[in-house]
């Protein structure tokens, strides 16, 4: 949606004021490869998409947020001195959450009204909510005349999640959404947050990312779980090496020489995925770095096997999607993609053959699942910013 569109909608839903409208964009990410581990100390591999939530705000006086969507038909308020009673709306938290956390750090900031244009599809992996922090922040941010450092940003969004929302995630969404730069994925150590922009030169191939349309959301699905489930794996291996503070420390070795110390056997498998999807991560950004994009997508479909198998967070959905696009032929690699449990799928694709992928994909998708996959070729864009 253009800024006069959004200018209008704006004074029609809060009417006129004499403040200066403002506008920013974030964007949601795909991760290529590194799921899960984000949360364990591991390396992953993110890049920003040109799906985009962009807002529109302007100052008020006092101490009241308005929030507005141009897909949703009502307005949230919000009084900021009391923002712990809305942890539960359905739709809103994140944005408040985001503001939470901005007063709890003492930053300065007074009322505004926004209206929020969301494009990243809703529930899909593709990191709507981290959009949508990200962009709320930096626009408080901006607008108030405070620095806006964006990895604190990330930081910062990811804390609101913890604390407001409830979901312990980690820090690749945030990450990705502040800090994207087109062209570009991130390979980030999400134990030091140094990171490296990776050009992404994928020649005669696209990214094309297909939609289960299954509904999803992280807070009530197995993501505290799983996490849960890493760190009782942890315990069990720090026996043998109390040294060691995430899975992602451990070498192939070292687990196979504590995995007998591990009780449960779904935790056993959890931290089995967690080393070696790092593992893959930094081998595939090493085959990718000489141009071999054929073993960097082998490690992708190797990912979703240890995602399925493993981590047991892909579902029947994703994995019609990425099955059968394993069996076209001019797709090079495919996986699901985000927490999983519904979502999307990442399919490296030939340009030329990307039109028969859709058409095939959709066709099995249909037959099998009984309702429509959606696809998108995926442009790699650049993290949040004013437009
Ligand atoms: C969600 C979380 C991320 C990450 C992924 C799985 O998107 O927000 O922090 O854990 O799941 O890789």
């Amino acid at each position: 949606m253009i800024k006069e569109e959004l200018a209008n909608i704006l004074n029609n839903v809060y009417g006129s004021s004499e403040e200066s409208i403002r506008y920013f964009q974030a964007p949601g990410r795909v991760n290529l490869i590194g799921e899960h581990i984000d949360y364990n100390g591991g390396y992953v591999f993110p890049a920003a998409i040109d799906k985009v939530s962009t807002v529109a705000v302007r100052k008020r006086k006092d101490d009241i947020i308005k929030l507005y969507a141009t897909d949703l038909g009502y307005v949230v308020e919000a009084d900021m001195n009391s923002l712990e009673q809305y942890k539960d709306l359905k739709w809103g938290n994140y944005q408040l959450g985001v503001i939470d956390q901005i007063l709890k750090k003492g930053i300065k900031v007074k009322g505004a009204e926004f209206i929020f244009d969301d494009k990243v599809p809703l529930g899909s992996g593709l990191s709507s909510s981290a959009a949508i922090e990200v962009v709320t922040a930096y626009a408080m941010l901006q607008l108030y005349g405070h620095k806006t450092d964006k990895m604190d940003i990330a930081l910062l969004c990811q804390k609101a999640e913890h604390e407001y929302v409830g979901v312990k995630c980690g820090i690749m969404d945030q990450f990705a959404s502040a800090m994207g730069l087109k062209d570009h994925a991130m390979l980030l150590d999400c134990n030091s947050l140094e990171y490296e922009y990776i050009p992404i030169k994928l020649d005669d191939y696209s990214i094309v990312i297909s939609n289960t349309n299954k509904k999803r959301s992280l807070g009530s699905s197995m993501y505290n779980k799983r996490r849960a489930e890493c760190e009782q794996a942890l315990a069990d291996m720090q026996k043998k090496f109390p040294d060691k503070l995430n899975l992602c420390d451990f070498t192939y070795k070292e687990f196979l020489s504590c995995a007998d110390d591990i009780t449960d056997a779904d935790c056993r498998k959890r931290a089995e995925h967690a080393v070696c999807e790092n593992l893959r991560v930094l081998d595939s950004v090493k085959a990718l770095k000489k141009g071999d994009i054929y073993s960097f997508c082998k490690y992708l479909n190797l990912s979703h096997i240890s995602l399925r198998d493993l981590y047991e967070v892909s579902c029947k959905e994703l994995d019609v999607l990425v099955e059968s696009a394993w069996m076209q032929k001019d797709v090079l690699g495919s996986r699901m993609t985000g927490a999983g449990f519904g979502g999307c799928t990442v399919s490296i694709v030939k340009k030329q053959s990307v039109k028969d992928f859709i058409e095939d994909i959709g066709r099995v998708y249909q037959e099998v699942i009984g309702y429509n996959a959606s696809f998108y070729i995926c442009e790699i864009s650049d993290g949040v910013k004013e437009i």
